[in-house]
């Protein structure tokens, strides 16, 4: 093996729109703030009865049909993903059985919305140490069930999602030239999910013995972030990974014909790019249509980008992304 091909990508979104005159009806927003502080109009939003591997297992039938390649063919499936369906099993699992796909191994993992990038990293090593042929890599989130929908300062940002690629090691051709991931272990209190793990579990009643859907104390199973200092992180650790990913492979950030940034924030995407120096057309930007989603968004901009003729097979393209943790990464592509 010389390298990973990409075979295809696809995307799974919910069909509900929710719009920031939507919001202006739920919490004192508006869509003129929304709208200079993140640039987000509108994202999909899970209904009640879907979760994350509704979505994954759309994206993965679509990535799939698009290569033209039996799901017996597959040998492994990974999901980046911090809202899976169940604690147990895998999200990876629940796509596994829907599609059929019986040769495989499946399991998730989680590096929030960085997850793609660590998720790239993975099946490189995969694929390298012989483990598997075929992968189907998965970013896929639902935060809206992990929301407050009260809490004005987080609700506006996110949007539900899955985006799936289909990666096969070859030996003519390399699609992934090189993969740069980052941690902070030590801002693990400025972004997260407090409640519904085992530190903070769902509580049991006293008269049944199984959750009630109370969470203890002041810990709930919904997103806290504090903004600025996400921001200000974001910016600086998704450039630096943008130019390290480029370093290893002998390349910058003039050889790009696109990068493909976490979409969180247009503001922040601006100050990468101005970082970068990076002119608009060779910055991709779709997080005015689906807000935050999370491990999804690099995958689902990947898919936008090429199905709309932005990036053409031969065009250098880099991948990076930010998220809970802290965790960061940059992927360089030669589509
Ligand atoms: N509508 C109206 N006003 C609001 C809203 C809202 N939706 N949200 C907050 N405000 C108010 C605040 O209460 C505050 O009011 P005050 O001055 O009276 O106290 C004021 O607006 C300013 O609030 P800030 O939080 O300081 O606003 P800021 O300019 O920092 O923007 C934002 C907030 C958009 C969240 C920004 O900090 C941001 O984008 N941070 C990064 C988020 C991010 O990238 N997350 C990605 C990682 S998370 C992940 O990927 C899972």
């Amino acid at each position: 093996m010389t390298g990973i091909k990409f075979l295809s990508t696809g995307v799974g979104l919910p069909e509900n729109v929710l719009t920031n005159a939507d919001l202006e009806k739920m919490v004192e927003t508006s869509d003129q703030w929304i709208t200079e502080r993140t640039g987000i109009k509108t994202r999909r939003i899970a209904s009640d009865k879907q979760a994350t591997s509704d979505f994954s297992i759309a994206a993965a039938r679509q990535a799939l049909s698009r290569a033209g390649i039996a799901p017996e063919t597959v040998d492994a499936v990974v999901v980046a993903t911090c809202t899976p369906d169940h604690l147990m099993p895998s999200v990876a699992c629940l796509v596994q059985r829907a599609l059929g796909l019986k040769n495989a191994f499946a399991f998730d993992l989680e590096a929030a919305c960085s997850g793609f990038i660590f998720g790239l990293a993975c099946v490189n090593g995969l694929m390298r140490s012989g483990a598997a042929k075929t992968v189907l890599l998965i970013g896929a989130d639902t935060l809206s069930k992990f929301t407050d929908w009260t809490d004005r300062g987080t609700c506006v940002l996110f949007g539900d999602g899955a985006g799936a690629a289909l990666l096969q090691a070859s030996d003519r051709d390399d699609n992934l030239l090189a993969v740069h991931l980052g941690s902070d272990g030590s801002f693990t209190d400025i972004l997260n999910i407090p409640g519904g793990g085992s530190r903070h579990p769902l509580q049991r009643s006293k008269n049944a013995p199984f959750t009630t859907g109370e969470v203890a104390g002041n810990f709930p199973p919904y997103i806290h972030m504090e903004g600025k200092e996400i921001f200000k992180n974001a910016v600086l650790r998704m450039a630096e990974a943008a130019d390290s990913a480029l370093k290893k492979c002998g390349k910058t950030s003039d050889d790009l014909r696109l990068l493909i940034p976490h979409q969180a924030n247009l503001r922040i995407i601006d100050a990468v790019a101005k970082r970068m120096k990076l002119g608009d057309d060779k910055v991709f930007r779709n997080v005015q249509k689906y807000g935050n989603m999370s491990a999804a968004t690099t995958v689902i901009a990947l898919d936008e980008a090429v199905q709309g003729g932005v990036v053409k097979r031969g065009d250098l393209v880099e991948l990076i992304a930010f998220g809970g943790g802290l965790t960061w990464g940059a992927a360089v592509l030669r589509w």
